[in-house]
Formats: structure tokens, C-alpha cells, sequence
């Protein structure tokens, strides 16, 4: 690989893997926490259709559209000077070649460096299309959250799954992605896959033997109330948040806000000019 692309979004992640260093991945959804995320050095931005549920306050995945992806991903592009920006392509867009092409290159005339898509079989078929357009694309085997049918979350505990994760993350290989997402695939079975793969795993409740992590930020940041098994709470900001509003409010009631110091003045000869007119 020439040291120009090594530099790349395609390049970036396969030796970030061979020099065994740790893939840090966030999703992000605005403008600031994208500023926020880049400046604590965070490898990669995923624009995640999570936005969906996180953010839009959809019930499914299913609902997010080109247009919410988009929307998103050029405030989060605003902000990220640093890290490889990486987009979900949403359920639904990606159903032919054309179509993939179509929408991964809006996401890249978004700001995306790379779009992710969820499955392997038919969909590794889309990565040829996408990356002879000159887009770097990311796999996501495992649990799907664009398909998922609301049973058990874990994917690949019983042999014959762990083998299809397999099978499946070689595909994406083969069809050329750059790295491949495992989603709550058992720790066991990610660190096979992993050790079989040249491209980097980056896993979400996959264990510690992937070659990177993601979490979802707002899980990370404690503002949703539930919590996963595999997700750590960094912070509790629902709780500072709620408690931020809640003083707010009171001291509007009690008309505490604004004080002295949030005033703005107007000089005393201006005021009395004012005044006149005012008479007038
Ligand atoms: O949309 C998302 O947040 C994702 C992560 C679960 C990897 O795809």
C-alpha cells in the first residue's frame, strides 16, 4: 500500500489493525458533540441510523430515511476536522447496485468518508458497486438492527450462526469493504472471526477480542434510561441535564433569571432621549 493511501479512509483502518492499535468508534448526530468527539481523538464518527431512535424519537430503524441521514451527516461533517466520518446507508437504500450508488455518494457529497451497510450474502454484491465509485464501505454482520424481527439480541451463539458471521464477515471482505462491523456476536466467535480477517472488526457488545469498539453516545453518555449489558455509562447527563432545565424553571418563577449580571444597559442620556421619543 503506497503511504498515500495508507492515509485514506480504505487505508486508515487495515493498518491501524496490522500495527495492533485499538479502533475508537462513536456515533454522532450534531453539530457540537462532533466537535467534542474530534477533539478526545476519536478514530472514527459513525453517523448511525441509531440517530432514529436516539435522536428522532422513530420507534424503529426502519423509519429513518436518505433525507434524516443526510440532514445529519452534513452537521456532523461541520464539525469533525480530524476523524474518518462514516455514514449509514439506511434500511431500504440499498436494495440494487444503482440505488446503492446512488445514496452512498449523496452521504460522501454529505461529508462521509466511508458508508456502512447492515448484512452480508446479497449486500456483498453492493460493495463492489459502491467502491468502484471511489467510496470506502464498512460490513455489519451479527445482530442487524435494520431487520432485526424483536427476538434475542445475541447473534451467533449456536454453531451453525457463528459460522453465517463467519461466512459472512469473509464475504465483506472479499467484496472489498474496509472494515466490518460485529454487533452482540459472543466474544468467542468475534475473536475467530476477527483472527480470520484482514480487515479490522470494530464490536458493539462483541467482546474484547475485536480489532476496535463503538458505542452509541448517548448510551455512553448516560442520557437514555435503559441501558445495555455491553454498553459502560461514562457519565449520567440525563440526570445533570434534567436537573439543569428543572433550576432553570424555577428560577425564571421565582424570577431569579436573569440577575444583574445578565443584564444589558442602555447609558442614562440615551435613556432620557429615549424616553422623549417614546412620549412622543
Ligand atoms: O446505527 C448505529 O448506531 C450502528 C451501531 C450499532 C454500530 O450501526
Amino acid at each position: 500500500m503506497s503511504e498515500e493511501e495508507s492515509r485514506t479512509a480504505t487505508g486508515v483502518l487495515p493498518e491501524m489493525k496490522r500495527r495492533g492499535e485499538p479502533i475508537a468508534m462513536l456515533t454522532c448526530y450534531d453539530f457540537p458533540t462532533a466537535v467534542l468527539q474530534d477533539a478526545s481523538q476519536v478514530d472514527v464518527i459513525l453517523v448511525g441510523d441509531s440517530v432514529g431512535i436516539n435522536i428522532l424519537g422513530y420507534e424503529s430503524p426502519q423509519q429513518v430515511t436518505m433525507e434524516d441521514m443526510l440532514h445529519h451527516t452534513r452537521a456532523v461533517s461541520r464539525g469533525v476536522r480530524n476523524a474518518i466520518l462514516l455514514a449509514d446507508l439506511p434500511y431500504r437504500s440499498y436494495e440494487t447496485d444503482a440505488q446503492a450508488v446512488v445514496n452512498a455518494r449523496q452521504l460522501a457529497d454529505a461529508g462521509a468518508d466511508m458508508v456502512k451497510l447492515e448484512g452480508a450474502g446479497e449486500v456483498a454484491g453492493r460493495i463492489g458497486a459502491i467502491t468502484a465509485d471511489g467510496i470506502p464501505v464498512v460490513g455489519h454482520v451479527g445482530h442487524l438492527p435494520q431487520t432485526w424481527k424483536g427476538n434475542r439480541h445475541v447473534y451467533g451463539d449456536r454453531a451453525d450462526e457463528a459460522a453465517r458471521v463467519l461466512a459472512g464477515a469473509l464475504a465483506l471482505e472479499a467484496a472489498g469493504a474496509s472494515a466490518v462491523v460485529l454487533e452482540c456476536v459472543p466474544e468467542q466467535v468475534a475473536g475467530v472471526v476477527s483472527r480470520a480477517l484482514r480487515i479490522p472488526t470494530i464490536g458493539i457488545g462483541s467482546g474484547r477480542r475485536c480489532d476496535g469498539q463503538v458505542l452509541v453516545a448517548p448510551d455512553l453518555l448516560g442520557l437514555n434510561d435503559f441501558s445495555f449489558r455491553y454498553s459502560k455509562r461514562y457519565a449520567e447527563l440525563g440526570g445533570t441535564i434534567r436537573n439543569a432545565f428543572a433550576r432553570y424553571v424555577t428560577d425564571v418563577k421565582e424570577k431569579r433569571y436573569p440577575a444583574e449580571e445578565h443584564r444589558y444597559r442602555i447609558r442614562n442620556e440615551e435613556l432620557r432621549k429615549f424616553k422623549a421619543l417614546a412620549e412622543e
